[in-house]
C-alpha cells in the first residue's frame, strides 16, 4: 500500500476526487494524511469526515520559508509518503523542501503549463484570447509551476467566457486528470527521463 500525502490550502475538491477514485477504485495506495497551512481550509473538514489523519502547520507562526518549510517536512515525514500531493497548496516551497521529495512529489496547476505558471491563470489566458485552456499535472521542482509533465487536459475557451465559467470548465478536467495521474503513479507506469515524462505503457497523456 503506498502512502499518499495531501496538501492543501483551500477547498480540497481535488483531494477529494483523488481519494473518492482511490477508494472506489482501489488503487494500491491510500490517502494517509492531510496537512494544510491554514486551520480553516476546506480540505481539512473533508478529511476529517472520511477519517483520514489532518495536520496544521501555520505559517505565520514560522519567522522564515526555511523554518516553515522545516516545519512542514517534519510533520510530512511523520506520515512516511511515498507520494506527497500539492493540491491547492498556496505556499511556495523552497528548493531543499522540494529536493527531499524529487520525484514523488505532484502538482495540479490550472493552466497549461508552461503558459500562465503563478496566480489568476483563467484571467490571463482570457486576455490573451486563447481558443483552449486547461490543466496540468506535473513534478515539482524548485522553479515554481515548471517540472515535468505528466499528463494535461484541456477544455476550450468560449466566447463569452468570464473567469468563473473558464475556471469550472477547467476545475471539471482537473477532476479527471489529478486521479488519473496519481492512479499511474502508484502503479509505477511513470518514467522520467531528460525531464520527460512517459507513461510506460503508452497511455495518451493528453485528455482533451
Ligand atoms: C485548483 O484549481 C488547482 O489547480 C490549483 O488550486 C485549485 C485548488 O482547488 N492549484 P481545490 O482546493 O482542489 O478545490
Amino acid at each position: 500500500m503506498q502512502r499518499i500525502v495531501v496538501l492543501v490550502s483551500g477547498r480540497g475538491s481535488n483531494l477529494a476526487t483523488v481519494h473518492q477514485r482511490c477508494v472506489a477504485e482501489g488503487w494500491p495506495a491510500r490517502v494517509v494524511a492531510v496537512v494544510s497551512n491554514r486551520a480553516d481550509a476546506g480540505g481539512l473538514a473533508y478529511a476529517a469526515e472520511q477519517g483520514i489523519a489532518t495536520a496544521v502547520v501555520d505559517h505565520r507562526v514560522h519567522a522564515t520559508r526555511q523554518a516553515f518549510d522545516d516545519a512542514l517536512a517534519r510533520v510530512v515525514d511523520g506520515f512516511a509518503p511515498d507520494l506527497v500531493l500539492l493540491a491547492g497548496f498556496m505556499r511556495i516551497l523552497g528548493a531543499a523542501f522540494v529536493r527531499r521529495y524529487e520525484g514523488r512529489l505532484l502538482n495540479i496547476h490550472p493552466s497549461l503549463l508552461p503558459a500562465f505558471p503563478g496566480l489568476h491563470t483563467h484571467r490571463r489566458a482570457l486576455a490573451a484570447g486563447c481558443k483552449v485552456a486547461g490543466a496540468t499535472v506535473h513534478f515539482v521542482v524548485p522553479e515554481v509551476d515548471h517540472g515535468p509533465i505528466v499528463l494535461q487536459g484541456v477544455v476550450p475557451v468560449h466566447p463569452g467566457d468570464d473567469e468563473q465559467a473558464l475556471a469550472a470548465r477547467v476545475l471539471a478536467t482537473e477532476h479527471v486528470i489529478y486521479p488519473l495521474a496519481v492512479r499511474w503513479f502508484v502503479a509505477g507506469q511513470l518514467r522520467v527521463e531528460g525531464g520527460i515524462v512517459r507513461h510506460t505503457g503508452g497511455a495518451s497523456q493528453v485528455l482533451i
